[in-house]
């Protein structure tokens, strides 16, 4: 028999446990960052050396981070569904803890790309990940965080729409969906598909929707989220 479609939309409060700061919440990355500075195509035209070290900083935290209790329960789910996990992260959290279709919507933080031909992406090593305005690849071409920056069109988005219109149940973890398109997929869901959203915050989610909330952080809301489901 065919394994039902489960489909999880995750963001920054999925890895939040694991120690790695959210961009909205108090104390959030974008209280300590200008946004347009570091991660927008602007701002990498303007100062692409600050927006390295921005990333840089980045891989450093991710090198002392371990998935946490929902990325792990998000693996068992595997076997009763056929999961499909589409991340607004750029950390390697997922699939370090053993997911196995992860999409990456904005980018991944391990990985660098010629400045020159987007298609040459290379992946960075624990220990050698810092990289900065004189890092070149095999071509002697500048390589650029393999991120995309505000101001980039999004285009992991057509596979994700594809996804979350197949989903047998939709759920959406950890994310104030306030970015567009990723909090626009949503609403590719079919009408009656049952959607579960886990965030100990009230979420800007959309009204049109019978959304069932999980109002618990990642770890203890993805185990609550399994027991409704084996009850299914
Ligand atoms: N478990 C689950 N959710 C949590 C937890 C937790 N322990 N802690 C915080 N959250 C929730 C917050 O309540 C909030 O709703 O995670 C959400 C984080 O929201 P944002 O910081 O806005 O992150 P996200 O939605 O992923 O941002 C989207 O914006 O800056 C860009 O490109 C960046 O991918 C990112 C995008």
């Amino acid at each position: 028999m065919n394994k039902k479609k489960l489909i999880i939309l995750t963001g920054a409060g999925m890895s939040a446990e694991s120690g790695i700061s959210t961009f909205r919440d108090s104390g959030g990355l974008w209280e300590q960052y200008n946004v347009e500075d570091v991660a927008s195509i602007e701002g990498w035209y303007r100062n692409p050396a600050l927006v390295h070290q921005f990333y840089n900083a980045r891989r450093k935290q991710l090198l002392t981070a371990q998935p946490n209790m929902g990325h792990c329960g998000l693996v068992e789910l595997e076997e009763q569904y056929d999961v499909h996990i589409i991340t607004q992260n750029v950390d390697n959290l997922h699939e370090r803890a053993g997911s196995t279709k992860v999409l990456h919507l904005h980018g991944e933080l391990m990985k660098v790309r010629s400045t020159r031909n987007e298609s040459r992406i290379y992946e960075l090593t624990p220990d050698n990940c810092e990289v900065d305005t004189d890092t070149r690849d095999e071509y002697g071409d500048p390589v650029r965080p393999h991120i995309v920056f505000f101001g980039e069109a999004v285009p992991m988005i057509n596979p994700a729409i594809d996804l979350v219109e197949q989903a047998d149940i939709l759920v959406i973890i950890g994310t104030s969906l306030n970015v567009y398109p990723a909090a626009g997929l949503v609403q590719y869901a079919h009408r009656d598909t049952p959607i579960y959203l886990i965030d100990p915050k009230p979420v800007n989610a959309p009204t049109n929707r019978n959304i069932h909330f999980i109002v618990k952080g990642a770890g203890e809301g993805v185990a609550e989220l399994k027991n409704i489901l084996l009850k299914q």
